[in-house]
C-alpha cells in the first residue's frame, strides 16, 4: 500500500478533537423537526427568551449610525470600560480597561486563554461532568487532562480537597465553571477562594468560565474576580450570551493580567479580529442600561426548574437533585441500564429522541454515563408536554 495515499490530508493536532456532542445532538432533532415531528426540545444551551428590546434598538441604531467597520481587536475602549464597570459594580473586582478584552462568544475567550497558557504536556485539571469543549480546546493547545470526579450525592459538589488531589507538577491550570454546564452545581465562594488561593500559592493558572455567573439561584452570587490577591494567576472568561439572552450575538470576553490578555489579542488579532462592531454596541446597552431584565429571566428560570424537576422527580427510577443555577437538570438514568437492551445514556438519548419525540443530551459528552441533560430554558407548555412523554416512555420499560 503506498503510504502516500493512506496519509491523512489533516494536522494531528485538529485529529486530537472530537465535533461538539451538544452540536451533534442538535443536528439530529433539527432533521426530525425538519419532517414535520412534534418534538418536545430539551437539548438546546441557550436561553429561550428573546434578547430584551433595548438591546436590539442599541443594534439597529449601530447600523444606522454606520458603526459598521473594523474596531481595535480586543473591542472598542467604551465596550471594555463597561465591562470593567459591570464587574467592578457587581463582583467587586478592581481590573483595568488593559486587563479586559472582548472577544467572538466566551467560548473565543477561553480558547484564546488555554492557547496562550497550555504548552505540549501541561496537565490541567478539569472536574467532571464538565462543558464539552473544555477537553478539546486543551487537547488542541496539546496538554493533557486530568478529570476530577465531583460528588454526585452531593449535588455534583467539588471541594478544594478534590483539586489539590490532582495537581502535580506538570500542573499549569484548572478549569473553573461556576455555576456548571451540565450540573448547574454552584460552588460556594469560600471554596472557590481556597481553590484560587492552593493555585496561586504553587503558581497554578485558574481559569474561570463564569459565563452562567448570573444565573446563580443561591443568594450569594460570586465571581473569583472579587480575589484581588490572587488575581496574577486568574483568568475570568465572561459572556453576554445567556446572561442576556444574546448567544447569536457573539460576544464574550476576558478579564486577566495584562500580559495575558495582551497575548490573547495577538492570538485572536491573528484569527479573527475584533468581534463582531454591531453586537459591540448592543453590549454596550446591555452593561450600561438597567439589569432588571436579568432579574425577571432568572425568576423565571427558576419557575421553570421547579416545574421540571417537580415532574422528573415522579417517575420512578430518575434520580435528579436540585441544581443551583444555570439552566440544565442532569438526571441519573442507569437504573434504566440493563432494561429492554439500554446500557448507556447515548442509548437513553437516542431512545427517548426517536420514541418519545423527546430531544436531550446523553451525559457521554460532559464526561458521566449515567446522565442525560434537560434545558429548563422553555416554555412551561413544553416542559408538561414533555415529562408526559417521559413517564410514559421510563414506564414502559
Ligand atoms: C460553560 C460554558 N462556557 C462557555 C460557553 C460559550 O458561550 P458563548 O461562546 O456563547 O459566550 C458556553 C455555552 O454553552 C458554556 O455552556
Amino acid at each position: 500500500m503506498n503510504p502516500v495515499e493512506t496519509a491523512s490530508p489533516l494536522t494531528e493536532r485538529i485529529n486530537r478533537i472530537e465535533f461538539s456532542a451538544t452540536l451533534a445532538a442538535a443536528t439530529e432533532a433539527d432533521r426530525m423537526k425538519a419532517a414535520g415531528i412534534d418534538l418536545a426540545d430539551f437539548g438546546a444551551g441557550e436561553p429561550h427568551f428573546a434578547t430584551p428590546a433595548h438591546i436590539k434598538q442599541a443594534g439597529i441604531a449601530a447600523i444606522q449610525n454606520d458603526k459598521t467597520k473594523y474596531t481595535p481587536v480586543g473591542g472598542v475602549r467604551e465596550l471594555r470600560d463597561a465591562i470593567r464597570a459591570r464587574h467592578a459594580q457587581d463582583f467587586g473586582s478592581n481590573y483595568a480597561v488593559e486587563e479586559i478584552a472582548a472577544s467572538t462568544g466566551g467560548k473565543q475567550a477561553l480558547f484564546n486563554a488555554i492557547q496562550v497558557l497550555v504548552e505540549h504536556g501541561d496537565e490541567v485539571v478539569i472536574p467532571v461532568p464538565y462543558w464539552v469543549s473544555f477537553k478539546d480546546i486543551v487537547r488542541y493547545a496539546g496538554g493533557e487532562c486530568v478529570f476530577v470526579d465531583t460528588d454526585e450525592a452531593n449535588g455534583f459538589a467539588m471541594t478544594p480537597s478534590m483539586i489539590e488531589r490532582a495537581i502535580t507538577s506538570r500542573t499549569r491550570a484548572i478549569i473553573l465553571n461556576s455555576p456548571s454546564n451540565p450540573s448547574g452545581a454552584v460552588t460556594s465562594p469560600e471554596d472557590l477562594e481556597r481553590i484560587v488561593e492552593l493555585a496561586h500559592a504553587r503558581g497554578i493558572y485558574v481559569i474561570s468560565d463564569e459565563c452562567y455567573v448570573y444565573l446563580n439561584y443561591s443568594d450569594r452570587i460570586f465571581s473569583v474576580g472579587s480575589l484581588t490577591g490572587c488575581r496574577e494567576h486568574m483568568v475570568i472568561i465572561g459572556s453576554l450570551s445567556k446572561t442576556y439572552s444574546m448567544t447569536g450575538w457573539r460576544l464574550g470576553y476576558a478579564l486577566g493580567p495584562k500580559p495575558i490578555v495582551s497575548a490573547m489579542q495577538k492570538l485572536q488579532g491573528q484569527s479573527t479580529g475584533n468581534p463582531n462592531t454591531i453586537s459591540q454596541m448592543a453590549a454596550i446597552a446591555a452593561l450600561t442600561s438597567s439589569q432588571q431584565c436579568i432579574a425577571d429571566m432568572r425568576a423565571d428560570y427558576i419557575r421553570l426548574r421547579d416545574l421540571m424537576l417537580a415532574g422528573l422527580q415522579q417517575i420512578p427510577g430518575i434520580a435528579c437533585h436540585r441544581p443551583e443555577g444555570a439552566f440544565y437538570l442532569y438526571p441519573n438514568v442507569s437504573a434504566f441500564f440493563g432494561r429492554d437492551g439500554m446500557s448507556s445514556s447515548e442509548d437513553v438519548a437516542r431512545r427517548l429522541l426517536h420514541e418519545a419525540h423527546v430531544v436531550t443530551v446523553a451525559g457521554e459528552g460532559f464526561g458521566t454515563r449515567e446522565h442525560i441533560r434537560l434545558s429548563y430554558a422553555t416554555s412551561a407548555e413544553v416542559i408538561d408536554k414533555g415529562i408526559q412523554r417521559m413517564r410514559e416512555f421510563f414506564g414502559r420499560l
